[in-house]
């Protein structure tokens, strides 16, 4: 490119950036919670920062007070369900086109327009920056967390990303070893961990790379097998309210705890990290399993549990909006909005199924760096989903789903 133009789009992105940002204090505590996941699994998470109560809101004194922590915060909630499964991109080949969706995840969330229809060419719908981004799903943060955080730095005004993978691995560790600060624990009887995931993550390596870092941290030297479950095609039936999804759940689960056996270890399995957000609502099938694994005498240790992240990630969310100043100290959870990706409609009918969903082909055969504009967030409808997989919403996640209800 010829120096002006450069200078010019330098300029430009500079001034895009400063557009971003929060130019008064006052500004980055009354704006909303941006929360995204490839579809619903995120809604987990929310749920969790809905209902997380871990301080004293008056006196913001660590110790629950019966009043959510986060009652005054407004959320926006993106689940780009156009372009998921996310674990499927890195066996495609793809996990740089995953990064790119990602970091537009996060983009739309700082942005303050939006598509308000599938069908609208320019974003004419009005929406609020976010303050900090919950990114509640594990395959995007196992590939996107760093890249989402070193755009936040670029931006500059203080911003902050969480993710599920440390919180869930915190969570798990604080449960077997104690939370207290170092946590090396003299004398903790052999374990080992689970983690069932989508393949995207398990190939990324994060739980196992942060378990390892974490168990170090902590001071514990002792070996702890780490036993990965990627479980393909699980996130996918839940999302689309499969009657398979809780077989696929069983069959992962008997399928880590059999390979642990069946390689002659004797140290009992403590934990299992629920290392997807879609997978909280498979939790019932997955009990059952457990109880007749063990009635069988899997390896399982007495105090064996389930870890979900999601609690977790919304306490560390609601620690630092409280050390950066930015909780919100007027009530507006009225104010959420929630969004989910569509297909674009004008692409060629070949890149499309018969219901205007991506084809797997062009879903996973795009590549980075093109403008094309293939998908776009629009305001989430409840037209758009079967009555069984509401219903499991509503079930399971009752304050989401009220805030889900209240969406225009
Ligand atoms: N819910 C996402 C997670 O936590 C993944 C689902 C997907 O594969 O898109 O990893």
């Amino acid at each position: 490119m010829p120096l002006l133009p450069r200078v010019l789009a330098f300029v430009l992105a500079a001034c895009a950036a400063v557009a971003q940002a929060f130019s008064h204090a006052e500004d980055a505590k009354s704006a909303p919670i941006g929360v995204f996941d490839s579809g619903l699994g995120g809604l987990t998470v929310l749920e969790r920062l809905l209902d997380v109560d871990q301080a004293d809101n008056a006196t913001g004194l660590y110790g629950p007070d019966g009043v959510p922590d986060l009652a005054r915060e407004s959320f926006v909630y993106l689940g780009d369900q156009a372009n998921m499964p996310y674990g499927d991109y890195s066996a495609e080949g793809k996990s740089d086109y995953l990064r790119e969706l990602i970091l537009k995840d996060a983009k739309f969330l700082l942005a303050t327009n939006f598509y308000r229809s599938a069908e609208e060419r320019v974003p004419g719908g009005r929406k609020r920056r976010v303050k900090i981004i919950v990114i509640a799903c594990n395959t995007a943060t196992a590939w996107g967390l760093a890249d989402v955080r070193r755009h936040l730095e670029s931006v500059g005004d203080g911003t902050k990303v969480v993710g599920v993978i440390e919180a869930g691995v915190r969570a798990t560790l604080d449960q077997i070893l104690g939370a207290s600060a170092g946590g090396a624990r003299k004398g903790v009887s052999p374990f080992a961990v689970g983690v069932m995931a989508t393949p995207g993550t398990i190939a990324s390596g994060a739980y196992a790379r942060t378990i390892r870092a974490e168990l170090a941290a902590r001071g514990v030297t002792a070996e702890v097998p780490v036993l990965n479950q990627g479980c393909a095609g699980l996130a996918d039936a839940v999302e689309t309210g499969s009657p398979d999804a809780d077989a696929i759940a069983s069959s992962n689960l008997v399928a880590l705890v059999e390979r642990h056996r069946d390689s002659g270890s004797k140290v009992p399995i403590r934990a299992i990290i629920l290392g997807c957000t879609h997978y909280p609502f498979v939790l019932g099938a997955l009990n059952r399993t457990l109880a007749e694994l063990r009635a069988k005498g899997a390896p399982l240790s007495e105090d064996f549990r389930f870890v979900d992240p999601a609690y977790y990630t919304a306490a560390e969310c609601h620690r630092i909006l409280r050390e950066s100043g930015r909780l919100s100290a007027t009530a507006q959870r009225d104010a959420s909005m929630a969004f989910l990706s569509v297909a674009n409609p004008e692409l060629p009918a070949a890149c499309l199924t018969a219901d205007g969903q991506l084809t797997r082909a062009f879903k996973y055969g795009r590549s980075v760096g093109s403008d094309a504009v293939t998908t776009k967030p629009v305001p989430f409808t409840r037209a758009r989903f079967g009555d069984e997989v509401f219903a499991n919403i509503g079930r399971l996640l009752p304050r989401t789903a009220a805030l889900l209800s209240r969406q225009p």
